[in-house]
């Protein structure tokens, strides 16, 4: 039985911020953001976004009502949840008005957690293979104003429909993974900015990335001349092109040139959004399917998901026949289209803006953000969730 992904999308905020005008207000030369980092937009999430919203908006576009009927499954992949205890799941569960007979969970292991529940889907989907299963990656990356991890940080989400003969990509069955105990990233439950060792972090990425692929190759026999393309979980687009250049000789001139060609297309919607962990490698995946026009089905992709702390995977899926009818290009180029750019104050002010954690009441303006899943305030340490469209 093939299984994989049958349908995805991805929600992104409406707000963004131009890298070059960030670069100017630091003091930094515009093309190290631009060219060193590879970073031209940061999308920026008003207060009435969090990972709850940003999920529920994704999935909100993607499902029809024979979709929900059929999901009994919700895997909630996030670093930056909203509760210690309820899953972000359940909010989502709601708010898209899916059926209680549903099993609900969050997952986390940094940016590696929606990668955690593809896994755990395609384990449900084979023991019930008239099942689907909803795997969401939502986060926003907050490193703080003027670090040095500031201009790779980023707001958004991807909804997966993970089924039995999938409509885009049916996933192979070699897959390897690796964890080590390593203090790359992390963020410590007091903190919402994430604490990073840069340079480390760009390390182990790296050696990861080399460790599974070598597992990877001993297990399928297959090598870098089998595949078409390579995505990878992309923090900033230059560092994808790190750990590929690494392997890049294995290949042939014909498909070093292939995967170079096909990783440029992969980066170009994260480059326009920033990193939005859990999701990072998938928008990444949908990037490169609807601009890259000549794929064909049958194709083989490569998938590298990284998680700081640490955990990696290498595992691949072949696309499938009428694939392209699976995708909203056009929409997502709208979305793209309707975005706002706010200026590096504007943006330094959203990003001081916090809810309070005292108990006290907040309601916010909901009129102001286009999204029709909102956040409409918080009323005695709950959430107050809204769907416009309701
Ligand atoms: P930095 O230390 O300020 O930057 O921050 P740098 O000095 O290393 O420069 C970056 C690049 O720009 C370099 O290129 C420079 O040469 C180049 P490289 O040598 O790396 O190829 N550069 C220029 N290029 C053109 N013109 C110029 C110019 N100036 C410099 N004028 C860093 C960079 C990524 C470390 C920082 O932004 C950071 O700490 N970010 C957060 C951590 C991160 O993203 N790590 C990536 C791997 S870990 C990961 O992927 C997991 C993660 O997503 C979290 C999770 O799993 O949950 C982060």
């Amino acid at each position: 039985m093939k299984i994989g992904i049958d349908k995805m999308n991805f929600y992104a905020p409406h707000l963004f911020v131009d890298m070059n005008k960030l670069a100017v207000a630091r003091n930094v030369d515009p093309d190290k953001f631009t060219i060193g980092i590879g970073q031209d937009k940061m999308a920026i999430a008003p207060i009435t976004q969090d990972s709850v919203t940003l999920a529920a908006n994704a999935a909100l576009d993607m499902l029809n009502e024979e979709d929900k009927k059929q999901i009994d499954f919700v895997i909630f992949g996030t670093e930056t949840g909203v509760d210690s205890s309820k899953s972000a799941g359940v909010y989502v569960h709601e708010l898209l008005g899916l059926k209680p007979q549903t099993r609900t969970v969050e997952v986390k292991q940094a940016c590696f957690g929606a990668t955690a529940g593809i896994q755990m889907a395609k384990g449900h989907i084979t023991l019930n293979p008239d099942s689907k299963v909803l795997v969401l990656g939502s986060d926003i990356a907050r490193y703080g104003l003027n670090t040095p991890g500031e201009a790779t940080q980023g707001a958004g989400a991807v909804a997966l429909l993970i089924s039995a003969d999938p409509g885009i990509l049916a996933l192979e069955d070699n897959s390897a993974y690796f964890t080590s105990d390593i203090m790359d990233f992390w963020r410590p439950v007091y903190s919402d900015k994430a604490f990073v060792d840069g340079k480390l972090s760009n390390e182990q990425y790296i050696a990861f990335f080399k460790n599974v692929w070598k597992a990877y190759k001993g297990k399928s026999g297959l090598e870098l001349n089998d595949f078409e393309a390579i995505c990878f979980h992309l923090p900033y687009t230059k560092m994808g092109y790190k750990a590929l250049k690494t392997v890049l000789e294995e290949a042939s001139e014909e498909v070093q040139e292939r995967l170079l060609a096909n990783y440029k297309e992969s980066t170009q919607y994260n480059r326009n959004i920033g990193n939005i962990y859990t999701g990072s490698l998938y928008l990444s995946l949908i990037s490169l399917l609807e601009r890259q026009t000549d794929l064909e089905p049958g194709a083989r992709i490569g998938l590298y998901s990284y998680g700081s702390g640490a955990v990696g995977e290498f595992f691949t899926g072949i696309l499938q026949d009428g694939f392209r009818k699976q995708l909203a290009t056009e929409h997502h180029q709208k979305l793209f289209d309707a975005r706002k750019e706010v200026s590096v104050a504007e943006y330094e002010a959203i990003f001081e803006k916090t809810l309070p954690s005292d108990g006290s009441k907040m309601e916010l303006d909901i009129e102001e953000d286009p999204s029709t899943i909102c956040l409409s305030g918080i009323t005695e340490d709950k959430r107050q969730y809204v769907n416009k469209a309701k």
